[in-house]
């Protein structure tokens, strides 16, 4: 790894053993695009990737008559001169003008990576990475900008984010603040999005480029369940195995675009950053604007490689705390089994039988405070409901922690209802335009995060119910997308930094938690995954995947997550048939078949199963508690895809490639059809596996695959609908 600034070519190349990342200062003088991609060799000068031919209709530089920067590649285009694409930024500045243009001034290399205040990101130390920060001045402006660029050790992947300083005596406004670009020289690609909508989270779509722009965005105030911040620009024969493609991260929770745009010569721009509908950000002078940052990857190996780099990135590198790299508690949940319907001694029933099963944890949801009895009332008052737990949370977990378990449970702290004392005391409290009716969404409002004294007030009712109690865990949830976006504490110049602050007092509240309590496992939630995304992950390291608790829906759910986020951050638990929101039923087997691919819990009355269900249960449990290690932390192959195959089909593989977990199911049955074979990834060839009770060779499991036929029982065959099985394959 190392960072190489040429001077006389003004060229930096950025690299390590995979892949090079190389821009260089431009004709212009601003920052122009050379290369990211597999490791290439150094030279001084690659000038010569900079098109400098004259074309009809095409402005130039004054200065420059031979340079154009619409048919070059940026690094972080501006508005207004010659570049004519969309712009990464926008500044308004104190004459009314848009028009900026930011020159190399300098720069430097750091050892490691510096976090950015208030914003989640990711963090390496000095042996692990190198960050170059490159300092660019607009003199009519009076702006400084600077791009960082980190190149990690370990991964084939850059980390962007850019900074604004306002040096000037005029206030200017910064209207668009995106986080990267990066221009490709072709458009010979095919766009990858995560696309959903409630209990149907992240389900991937592909669509191939061409000139015109592909987008995706969040207008909702999270990153949500409808379109996800990552995205794979990837060639059109790329596939899990082989061919490249870029991938794009964005490190944040709230509005965001990414795009891609392809001009009339050839070049592609894609972009990610925040929204910049309804963002305005001023600056003053000598005040500052940060954007959040991207995970740049790239793979010219498949996508499961690209999965990869983002899976140990993200361990690694993004989630912090007790909780990095530490596998995962298995938790039985009440939701599911009780809704709000539930008093002490209910719970307690519910976790005595959770302990025989050999779980670890329990979890309260929804109902414990206020007078919440259904979804109209209480959110904003986090307080026990003593007619529920006479001995509050205190006392449930004292108790539950008698039981051998560990305890956590749910809370929604943006939220409050009408029906509330919050609300009755501190009406002004929520988001709204003052003379308009706020919009609710299940029967609640949205507290104004960006007001410090409301996030205080929340962090003091949590403090006082967390304070010398024993709990392990939190559900964070959050059940609404945010509209009428507007805080009656801010002026109305200051009205467009209420999205991007609000998400921010949402990250403040998290790093007051975290620093008072530093043993708490939190896991995200938003209406299942309306909001999972990397910024997310260095708050809560997992997330509830989605409400759809179908076995049969969330293999589609899961594989789908699992191109940008790691298994481990995926909560997945075995619910009760017939589902609730399908109606489905699945064997517990298929369910917990599908639930160990993520964190693995239980999300139903175990007192309610037969016998030998509870017998299977136990052995469940047992298998997770043995291989969750290497099934949340190994590296993850998708083998078959949910969304092109009647059967789907995936695996872990431990680092040493001395273990792996095969996971296949029988989506819909495939009647006289041979059972077919099912190739492995991953493996050592020279390696020999035992796999149930035969002994193979990795490049024989890889290359002819499982005989799917060896998993036919008598009183099980595996081309039924929702059929599966689970295999561990060792080293002999
Ligand atoms: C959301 C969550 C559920 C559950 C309920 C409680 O819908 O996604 O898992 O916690 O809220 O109200």
């Amino acid at each position: 790894m190392d960072i190489i600034w040429h001077k006389s070519s003004g060229q930096f190349h950025l690299f390590n053993d995979k892949i090079s990342y190389i821009f260089a200062v431009s004709p212009s003088g601003e920052l122009t695009g050379i290369y990211f991609g597999k490791r290439i060799h150094d030279k001084a000068d690659m000038s010569y990737v900079q098109i400098r031919v004259g074309m009809p209709q095409m402005a130039v530089d004054p200065d420059t008559e031979s340079y154009c920067m619409e048919i070059n590649r940026q690094e972080y285009p501006s508005f207004g001169t010659t570049d004519l694409g969309t712009p990464a930024f926008e500044i308004e500045q104190a004459n009314g003008s848009k028009v900026t243009s930011f020159v190399y001034k300098n720069h430097k290399i750091i050892k490691g990576k510096n976090g950015i205040t208030g914003l989640p990101a990711t963090y390496a130390d000095k042996k692990e990475a190198l960050t170059i920060e490159v300092e660019l001045v607009d003199s009519v402006a009076e702006m400084t900008l600077i791009l960082s660029y980190t190149i990690f050790e370990s991964y084939a992947a850059v980390v962007r984010h850019a900074k604004f300083v306002n040096n000037g005596n005029s206030t200017v406004r910064l209207t668009r603040a995106l986080s990267c670009c990066l221009d490709l020289a072709d458009q010979n690609y095919d766009w990858m999005q995560f696309s959903g909508a409630w209990a149907r989270e992240r389900i991937p779509e592909v669509k191939h480029i061409s000139t015109g722009t592909v987008m995706i965005e969040s207008k909702r105030g999270i990153s949500s369940a409808n379109q996800n911040p990552f995205v794979i620009v990837k060639r059109p024969g790329t596939d899990e195995f082989y061919g490249e493609a870029f991938g794009f991260s964005f490190v944040y929770s709230g509005n965001f675009v990414a795009l891609a745009e392809g001009n009339n010569h050839d070049r592609l721009r894609i972009m990610m950053g925040i929204n910049p509908v309804h963002f305005e950000w001023p600056l003053e002078k000598d005040q500052s604007f940060e954007t959040p940052e991207v995970v740049m990857a790239f793979t010219a190996d498949g996508l499961n490689a690209l999965s990869q780099t983002y899976h140990h990135l993200f361990n690694n590198n993004l989630v912090r705390g007790k909780w990095k790299n530490r596998p995962r508690p298995i938790l039985n949940n009440n939701w599911e089994a009780t809704f709000m319907d539930f008093t002490e001694e209910k719970i307690l029933k519910l976790a005595k039988k959770a302990k025989e099963a050999g779980v670890e944890l329990f979890v309260l949801d929804d109902g414990w405070f206020g007078e919440r009895n259904d979804d109209t009332s209480s959110l904003g008052d986090w307080v026990e409901n003593k007619e529920k737990l006479p001995e509050g949370i205190k006392g449930l977990a004292s108790k539950i922690n008698a039981l051998g378990l560990d305890f956590g449970f749910w809370i929604e702290p943006e939220m409050v209802n009408i029906n509330s004392n919050l609300y009755r005391k501190h009406p002004d409290w929520i988001l709204s335009v003052p003379g308009r009716k706020p919009s609710l969404g299940r029967h609640q409002l949205v507290l104004d995060f960006t007001r410090p004294e409301v996030v205080d007030a929340v962090y003091d009712m949590l403090f006082k119910v967390l304070d010398g109690t024993h709990v392990r865990y939190i559900k964070w949830d959050m059940n609404r997308t945010l509209t009428e976006v507007y805080s009656c504490a801010a002026s109305p110049e200051m009205q467009g930094t209420v999205y991007h602050k609000y998400i921010m007092g949402v990250y403040s509240l998290y790093e007051r938690l975290i620093a008072a309590f530093p043993e708490i496992l939190f896991e995200s939630c938003s209406s299942g995954g309306s909001r999972f995304d990397a910024g997310m992950l260095y708050y809560a390291p997992q997330a509830w995947c989605s409400d759809n608790t179908d076995a049969i829906d969330r293999i589609g759910i899961q594989y789908g997550s699992s191109y940008g986020y790691p298994l481990v951050s995926i909560g997945a638990h075995v619910s009760a048939v017939p589902n609730q929101q399908t109606g489905r039923s699945v064997s517990i087997k298929t369910r917990a078949n599908v639930a160990y691919f993520g964190t693995f819990g239980y999300e139903l009355d175990l007192n309610e199963l037969s016998d030998s269900e509870f017998q299977e249960v136990k052995k469940q449990v047992a298998f997770m508690k043995e291989n969750r290690e290497l099934l949340q932390f190994g590296n993850f192959y998708r083998l078959l895809s949910p969304f092109q195959n009647k059967q789907t089909a995936w695996m872990v593989v431990s680092e040493d490639k001395k273990k792996a977990i095969v996971g296949f199911y029988c989506l819909k049955a495939n009647v006289c059809a041979l059972p077919g074979f099912l190739r492995l990834a991953g493996l050592d060839p020279d390696m020999k596996y035992q796999m149930e009770g035969k002994t193979y060779y990795g490049d024989e499991l890889m290359n002819i695959g499982i005989m799917l036929a060896e998993f036919y029982k008598s009183d099980f065959s595996i081309s039924e609908d929702y059929a599966s099985f689970v295999t561990v394959i060792k080293a002999d």
